[in-house]
């Protein structure tokens, strides 16, 4: 069988991907998923996407033990745990623990796939791993893929792209047809992948992230293929 790999551009069109039944992949690698990534990684027991920060208050009062985490503006919240600099979420602060998150796009966007079988969250940090996964699935259950790009406020992000190229980069599927989207996902990452934090710091968000003061996120948020966690959206939370 012929696994088709297509791609939305905004996360507006994620329910176009659900609608054709798709794995989707949700890309938000400037910072949500790659901060989910490394929450997982390091112990976190699962993660909540939440839209409203009001959702968020209503949970932890809920359950105290949860912790919030998220931004707006690119700034944490007030009364939460953790912002959303991927570098915040280690073993001594997630391990053991579930953590609300809701960010401007990237929790956005998991939201708006969750009618979807199977979501995974793609990161640079977890490329490959993503790959390998999505592939086992799509062929065991005979879906296509989509990558659903978070963008930032509903608009394209050249990170989310290149993220989607280094994850198309990692599919070993014996027969595969990408759309001419995803091709031009991959054809950007690897002219992309010998400088990628300096690729990526041409996309707009990045420049924002610099004026703020998260310029080490980027770096870190670029680290290509370093963790094999797949995380995994089912049942309104994330997990390993
Ligand atoms: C988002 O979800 O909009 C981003 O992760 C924003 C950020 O980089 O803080």
């Amino acid at each position: 069988m012929v696994t088709r790999v297509d791609l939305e551009l905004r996360a507006s069109d994620a329910e176009e991907a659900v609608d054709r039944g798709d794995l989707i992949i949700a890309i938000d690698a400037l910072r949500s998923g790659t901060s989910i990534v490394n929450a997982l990684a390091n112990g976190a027991t699962a993660v909540i996407p939440v839209v409203t920060l009001r959702e968020a208050y209503a949970l932890q009062s809920k359950h105290p033990k949860y912790l919030l985490a998220g931004e707006r503006g690119g700034q944490k919240p007030e009364r939460f745990d953790l912002g959303n600099s991927p570098l915040e979420f280690v073993p001594e602060k997630v391990k053991g623990k579930k953590v609300v998150m809701t960010t401007t796009s990237g929790t956005a966007a998991l939201a708006r796939s969750r009618r979807a079988r199977w979501v995974l969250v793609g990161a640079f940090l977890n490329a490959t791993a993503v790959a390998k996964k999505a592939e086992e699935i799509a062929t065991k259950e005979r879906v296509g893929i989509s990558f659903v790009l978070a963008g930032e406020k509903g608009k394209f992000s050249l990170e989310d792209l290149l993220c989607a190229g280094a994850i198309s980069d990692g599919f070993r599927l014996g027969e595969i047809s990408f759309s001419d989207k995803v091709q031009a996902a991959l054809l950007a990452f690897r002219q992309a992948e010998s400088n990628l934090i300096g690729s990526v710091m041409k996309a707009e968000h990045a420049k924002h992230l610099v004026k703020l003061g998260f310029k080490e996120d980027i770096s870190f948020c670029c680290k290509l293929n370093v963790l094999e966690a797949v995380p995994i959206y089912k049942g309104g939370r994330v997990s390993l």
